[in-house]
């Protein structure tokens, strides 16, 4: 039984960026009772591009601190490049429930009639033994077209600050899948970073009806309410203001408000962690 000193279950949902904000999106819609901070790790951004060594001091020095200053009930690393590297760690490390954003190839294998399936995601996850064990495991007879960008992480960033992101930059993302022999026959594509549902819209404008989008937020959604049955919200208390933290104050955590405000999160303050990994 999980101790609960808050009046409503304290979730925090964690990732480098915005990308994130898909996760606690589908979270907020299964477990709206629940008070939800948010935790953009900005000094660090982005994740992708990342050692392995530099991302597993990096993501324990942010969760050490966050965690004993939010104190929260569970845990959502939002985030596949982290999870699919730090997840041991982390559990080990803290005795909350800590719930892990891997790549859905298990959904897409199941979806997908003509096994040919596309794999989206940052440099990191497209090569982590752990993305490549779950397609030995699930998708052993398609063909998986992995495609790593970083490009497209800075386009969903750029989008959630107001700017306009180009059906040609898009494009240009998409354009290694154009070069694989099996692309015609391409069904599914799986969105294997956080960052990449929010720019759902703008992907499958370019690739079309006959291809289906598949992305983790859904049955992230489902675990955490899973996890959540003894933390019952005290229905007599008011459920406070949801807030997300950055870990470094910039212009573009501005640009960034009204975007925050649509998901819910209104108030946003600087988690000052003292940066020895960046
Ligand atoms: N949103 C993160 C993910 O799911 C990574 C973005 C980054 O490279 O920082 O992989």
């Amino acid at each position: 039984m999980i101790a609960q000193p808050f009046s409503h279950p304290r979730i925090l949902v964690f990732d480098s960026g915005v990308g994130g904000l898909s996760i606690l999106q589908a979270i907020t819609n299964r477990v709206p009772g629940c008070e939800r901070f948010y935790l953009s790790d900005n000094a660090a951004f982005p994740y992708g591009t990342k050692t392995e060594a530099e991302l597993i001091a990096r993501v324990t020095e942010v969760m050490d601190y966050a965690i004993a200053r939010i104190q929260p009930d569970l845990l959502v690393i939002a985030c596949n490049t982290a999870s699919t590297l730090a997840l041991p760690v982390i559990r080990s490390r803290f005795s909350l429930p800590v719930v892990g954003v891997v790549p859905a190839i298990k959904p897409a294998a199941q979806f997908s009639r003509s096994r040919v399936i596309g794999l989206l995601a940052t440099p990191a996850t497209v090569v982590r033994p752990y993305t490549r064990q779950l397609i030995a495991d699930y998708a052993a007879d398609s063909t998986v077209i992995s495609v790593g960008s970083s490009e497209l992480v800075w386009l969903a960033e750029q989008k959630l600050r107001g700017e306009t992101v180009s059906d040609e930059a898009i494009r240009a993302v998409l354009e290694p899948f154009y070069q694989h022999p099996a692309m015609a026959q391409m069904d599914t594509l799986v969105l294997a970073c956080t960052h990449f549902p929010l720019l759902a819209e703008e992907i499958s404008r370019q690739l079309g009806a006959s291809v289906t989008l598949i992305d983790s937020g859904d049955a992230i959604a489902r675990r955490v309410q899973s996890l959540l049955p003894q933390l019952s919200p005290d229905a007599s208390t008011a459920l406070p203001e949801h807030q997300a933290f950055f870990t470094k104050s910039t212009a573009e955590v501005e640009q960034l408000r009204p975007a925050l405000a649509r998901f819910g999160l209104p108030q946003t303050a600087i988690l000052d962690i003292p940066l020895a990994v960046c």
